[in-house]
């Protein structure tokens, strides 16, 4: 039987030995699905951009952190960050050693700074207070600082990350008061890092930040440049939601060539032997993952035509909290016809609030009940961001392996792990 709208996941034999009605009826639904030879290509791409000595990916686990990714990642060569208690744990359970990780957060408790201090992780700390914080913890020790460019970047306000309008990092103009804690605690600043916010599809912004980040490493005197092991630039790298659009894809050829000029000869210029990262998260994890769901209802409310599924914003928050775009694919195991006239259609979730929406209005085949759809490029800030609201119970996840094979990474959540936290307190 035909499904109605594949193309793309065809195109790319994305379920292996698989088709997607037949992992939705194995696994349940809502169920994330990840692409073992896509998340490879992904950090290959990112690790190639630069052959400078020195050169590493840092991938930001906030996107995705099942261990099992996490494995395949460490594979092939990335090292990763880790911005809370609950992220190390994962990297660790990855097998990724004290050295491979870097622990970039902001606002930490001292018991959280301990915790990864304890591990002989290196720290970036993001505002004067922490760096005191951190030199009453460790004083002699190492720490890296992060700065706001004053440059930001994204794809919505909530997540841009460097400029006027953010909590994060340290501005340039505190450079005194950043030497003076440094020499209060003796600490060496071993990094310096920067993020200005997520999802670029041009390199310019992300470059002109690279720049400022050197320019200021530029201003170090000597003996502290000397001893600077890692310039951190951030992620930030987008990736085409619009599949059937023909989006295009952000130029990583173009961005690799320009990034590597820079770095290459500012490296000569200033005999610098240390690290140079880049730390992204979504290019890494986004495409290797879809979410499949099921249609439950279909209702005409007005004029308008809603398509209600079980993918709730509790299992992919993303449209809900930024209108985030996700194409969509549609699987029919009977009856499937190709030539179902589009229309527009509302997909929307089964959580009790008007802003579950999935995808407003799209032009896309008329769906029925017992539809299974697909939520494309879900692989990056969608498992990581959903909950238990409404009591729903958290999705399985499951890797098709390079040779094909289905793998469950994750089991769903069952109705006593919704009770784990209460032992004997009810
Ligand atoms: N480094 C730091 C310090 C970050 O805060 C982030 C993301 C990254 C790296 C990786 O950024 P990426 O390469 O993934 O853009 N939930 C939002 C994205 C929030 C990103 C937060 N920080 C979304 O779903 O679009």
């Amino acid at each position: 039987m035909p499904d109605i709208r594949s193309a793309y996941t065809d195109s790319l034999n994305f379920y292996g030995n698989h088709s997607p009605r037949e992992l939705a009826e194995t696994y349940g639904t809502p169920l994330y699905v990840y692409n073992e030879n896509i998340l490879r290509q992904r950090c290959r791409d990112l690790m190639t951009l630069s052959s400078q000595p020195g050169f590493g990916v840092n991938y930001s686990v906030k996107a995705n952190a099942n261990p099992a990714l996490l494995k395949i990642i460490r594979e092939e060569g990335l090292v990763v960050d880790a911005m809370s208690p609950g992220e190390l744990f994962m990297d660790e359970l990855a097998g990724f050693a004290p050295h491979e990780i870097l622990y970039i957060s902001n606002n930490n408790s001292d018991t959280e700074l301990q915790n990864a201090l304890a591990r002989g992780l290196l720290v970036s700390v993001d505002s004067l207070s922490q760096l005191d914080a951190l030199g009453r913890l460790n004083p002699g020790g190492k720490v890296m600082v992060r700065f706001n460019p004053g440059i930001g970047a994204g794809h919505h306000a909530k997540v841009v990350t460097a400029g006027k309008e953010t909590k994060f990092g340290v501005t340039p103009d505190k450079m005194e008061e950043v030497f003076a804690l440094l020499a209060r605690h003796k600490l060496t600043l071993a990094g310096i890092n920067q993020h200005i916010g997520s999802l670029f599809m041009e390199p310019d912004g992300y470059l002109n930040a690279a720049q400022v980040l050197l320019d200021l490493a530029e201003t170090l005197p000597a003996a502290t440049l000397d001893k600077l092991e890692i310039i951190d630039f951030g992620g930030g790298f987008g990736i085409p939601y619009r599949k059937y659009e023909g989006e295009a894809r952000l130029d990583m050829n173009d961005l690799g060539s320009r990034l590597h000029a820079m770095i290459s000869a500012w490296a000569a210029q200033k005999a610098y032997r240390g690290r140079f990262l880049v730390e992204p998260g979504r290019y890494v994890a986004a495409e290797c993952g879809v979410l499949l769901g099921r249609v439950h209802a279909v209702k005409n409310n007005g004029d308008k035509r809603y398509v209600g599924t079980n993918l709730g914003f509790n299992v992919l928050v993303r449209p809900a909290m930024y209108d985030s775009f996700h194409d969509v694919e549609i699987y029919r195991s009977q009856g499937g016809a190709a030539e179902e006239e589009p229309m527009l259609q509302t997909i929307v979730g089964n959580i009790c609030e008007s802003g579950d929406i999935l995808a407003k209005n799209r032009l896309l085949p008329r769906m029925r009940e017992g539809d299974v759809l697909a939520m494309l490029d879900a692989g990056a800030y969608g498992f990581t961001m959903s909950s238990n609201y409404n009591q729903r119970r958290r999705p399985a996840e499951v890797l098709i392996q390079s040779n094909g094979a289905a793998r469950l990474i994750r089991r769903r959540e069952t109705l006593e792990d919704l009770a784990r936290c209460l032992d004997d307190l009810l």
